[in-house]
């Protein structure tokens, strides 16, 4: 429940209704207080019509990511603006523009005047002129409920930050930045740290600076009164828009990147000009020769350049986006490498009574340093065919992935065939070795639950939003999700896909890896994997941790059936709290709580991947309990091998797997 302050209350008196509907848009308003309608028949719906043809197509030909449409006279005059957060990418953009014009139009379906703010973009209409103009109604707001400790340092940084950004979007009408600033915040007895606030503000782009600066303005001094002392603040109006978090929630490379261009110029062609001259036929067959040489040469040259530029865009895909992650310091290696034989001797020659456990990727061993630091070692299987120089430069990169929601790897070696792995050693061993123990399970009352489930909601977020490397992690499991002392959730076996060397490309892989029960299903069927991939295991882990059952083999009675369609079923009968599981049930802990967990997993597992949350909504439902949740749709039925495989003991059950799936077909599955 929101508990809203006496502040927030007055801001009420101008605010129209805050309503989160869907994780895609933020909120609708269809026309003011006075609806002004239009009939099925009028000119006014046809003038609509052709303004969403227009701004769509407009959208497909320029990246200029705004587009202005105006059609008809007088009253039955449509006017039309949508304009893209500079910060994402044009196909996105794109798309933004499409769905936001098809949303708008079918949940405002016969108001003259309509608007729609979505993540990536912000489209309004009206038969009133609105280019060029400051609109402040309607004003919206989102806040996080969650309080920093110090509030009054907390509002001092934000405030350095605002007045960062406003200096920049009084000169170009967009800004982001960050500052440093060290704090915890706190969610149901969980503390969070972060050092770094990240703001963005926008102006619709036909405003003149002047307007802009005002409009931001505006909207500052509401954000004081709503947002003072909270993780998040994200305010707007038609015109312009202030948001700041504490994760990287815009797109720095793009940011930085110049602004879209046109079209490179034409070279001027090569073919030097016909010498005017005599009728000499000699000359004109040297003059063919050279032509056919001249355009032989370019023609080559052309492909050449074609087939670097593929080259390139691969290595691009498969390696770090930013050119300096590519500089690696001799130092840095040196630190990180040990000698075989070091490791050998920490691990008792990779004794089978060192032996922790066995995956996909290889066997992972306990050992003890002679200074009796203990550690775990992958011993990767030899399925890589990748050189020593690129296995380092992968495992640096990876070590420089910092995250108390992942686990720290020490080091590496690479000798010979060999090439190992170095971890912290984790003494409480895996989720799985907990949750699916029915002596075990009762130790994981609902605090320490909800404590995994969001450690492991920031560690993939930090893999997916925060590092600099995208990192999709492909096989999230409770087996890789390690416990330290104070069971604090790790995340282990992450960036290990890199180190396959998996021959990647337009994020589609020849090479599935994942375990069954927990991949999505166009990763399992297809190769696709993104993001939303990792959401799906996210998904299933959660209402693992919810059950105590596995979604594997889960059993109810009888019937062999999936846990996400059994949890989807009991959402749909409203009796969700059959999921839960019995232990978590008699302990104390608020059954809402849980409940609203479920139904996170439940919208994490949907069939369709767009609607499925990213990894940021889900840390920002987690955070708050008075964030209302959209409606899980289906989830994703993955079909069942057979249950005889699946009855074996508990060490080959949760095994990753890999198998290739048929070049041909994913041939056809390329985009385009
Ligand atoms: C316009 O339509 C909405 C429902 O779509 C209705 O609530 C409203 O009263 C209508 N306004 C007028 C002026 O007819
Ligand atoms: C779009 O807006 C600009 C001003 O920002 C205006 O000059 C132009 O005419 C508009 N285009 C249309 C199609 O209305
Ligand atoms: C918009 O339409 C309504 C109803 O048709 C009309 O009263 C109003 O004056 C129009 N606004 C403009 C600016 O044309
Ligand atoms: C944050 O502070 C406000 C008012 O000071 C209070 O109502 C709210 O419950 C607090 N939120 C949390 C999560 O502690
Ligand atoms: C903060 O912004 C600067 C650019 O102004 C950038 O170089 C730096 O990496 C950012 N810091 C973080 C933690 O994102
Ligand atoms: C940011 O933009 C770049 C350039 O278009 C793109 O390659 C990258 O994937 C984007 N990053 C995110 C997090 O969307």
């Amino acid at each position: 429940m929101a508990s809203p302050g006496s502040s927030v209350f007055i801001l009420c008196m101008f605010i129209c209704s805050v309503s989160v509907i869907r994780s895609d848009f933020y909120n609708v308003a269809c026309g003011r207080d006075n609806k002004v309608n239009y009939t099925s028949t009028s000119i006014y719906k046809r003038n609509l019509d052709t303004v969403q043809a227009t701004l769509i197509s407009a959208a497909k030909k320029s990246s200029s990511g705004f587009y202005n449409a105006s059609v008809g006279e007088g009253l039955d005059q449509v006017n039309a603006l949508v304009y893209c957060r500079r910060d994402v990418q044009p196909d996105i953009c794109r798309s933004c523009v499409k769905d936001s014009m098809n949303k708008l139009r079918e949940l405002c379906p016969s108001t003259k005047e309509a608007d729609i703010w979505y993540d990536e973009c912000i489209l309004r209409y009206s038969n009133a002129s609105i280019f060029n103009k400051v609109e402040t109604w309607p004003t919206v707001y989102w806040q996080l409920q969650n309080n920093v400790t110090d509030v009054i340092q907390f509002n001092k940084n934000l405030r350095d930050l605002l007045d960062k950004l406003k200096g920049r979007v009084a000169q170009e009408k967009f800004a982001t930045g960050n500052v440093t600033a060290e704090d915890v915040f706190s969610t149901l007895n969980h503390e969070y740290f972060f050092s770094t606030i990240y703001g963005l503000m926008q102006c619709s782009p036909d405003l003149s600076l002047k307007q802009c600066t005002n409009c931001i303005d505006q909207l500052e001094v509401f954000l004081q009164s709503c947002c003072s002392g909270k993780i998040r603040g994200h305010i707007t109006n038609p015109s312009c828009d202030i948001r700041y978090e504490t994760y990287r929630f815009y797109n720095e490379t793009l940011v930085n990147a110049p602004p879209p261009q046109s079209q490179l110029p034409l070279k001027p062609p090569l073919v030097p000009p016909p010498a005017a001259g005599k009728d000499d036929s000699n000359k004109r067959m040297v003059l063919i020769i050279v032509v056919v040489i001249v355009g032989f040469v370019i023609l080559l040259f052309v492909m050449v350049c074609v087939v670097k530029r593929r080259r390139e865009q691969r290595t691009y895909i498969g390696r770090s986006r930013n050119d300096d992650d590519d500089v690696v310091d001799i130092s840095t290696i040196e630190s990180l490498r040990y000698d075989f034989s070091t490791i050998q001797a920490a691990t008792n020659s990779f004794s089978d009574s060192n032996k922790l456990g066995e995956g996909g990727f290889g066997s992972v061993y306990k050992g003890a340093f002679q200074d009796s630091k203990e550690i775990a070692v992958k011993r990767l299987s030899r399925g890589s065919n990748q050189g020593q120089k690129e296995f380092i430069n992968e495992v640096i990169l990876v070590a420089k992935l910092q995250h108390r929601n992942l686990v720290k790897l020490v080091g590496f070696c690479f000798e010979g065939s060999e090439r190992l792995l170095i971890y912290e050693f984790m003494p409480n061993a895996s989720l799985d070795y907990f949750i699916f123990d029915m002596m075990k399970r009762s130790y994981l009352d609902w605090e320490r639950r909800y404590k995994i489930i969001s450690g492991v909601a920031r560690g993939i977020l930090y893999l997916h939003e925060d590092s600099r490397l995208r990192i999709i992690h492909r096989d999230l499991k409770a087996s890789n999700v390690l416990l330290d002392a104070d069971m604090n959730p790790k995340i282990a076996d992450f960036g290990i896909a890199r180190l396959f060397d998996l021959n990647e490309t337009q994020a589609m892989t020849n090479k599935i890896v994942g375990t069954y029960g927990y991949m999505a299903p166009e990763y399992a069927m297809y190769g696709q994997f993104s993001v939303k991939s990792d959401v799906f295991s996210f998904g299933v882990l959660v209402l693992e941790i919810l059950s105590g059952k596995k979604n594997h083999n889960f059993r109810n009675g009888g019937n062999v059936e999936e846990l996400a369609s059994f949890a989807w079923k009991n959402w749909r009968e409203g009796t969700l709290s059959n999921v839960i599981d019995p232990i978590l049930k008699n302990s104390s802990g608020s059954i809402h709580e849980m409940i609203r967990c479920i139904h996170i997993g439940l919208l994490c597992v949907q069939e369709k991947v767009t609607d499925r949350p990213t990894m940021a909504s889900v840390v920002l439902m987690l955070n708050s309990f008075s964030h209302s949740l959209a409606v899980p749709s289906k989830p994703a039925f993955l079909m069942h091998s057979s249950s005889d495989t699946e009855n074996n003991s508990r060490n080959s059950t949760e095994n990753s797997v890999q198998y290739s799936i048929d070049e041909a077909s994913i041939t056809d599955l390329y985009p385009r």
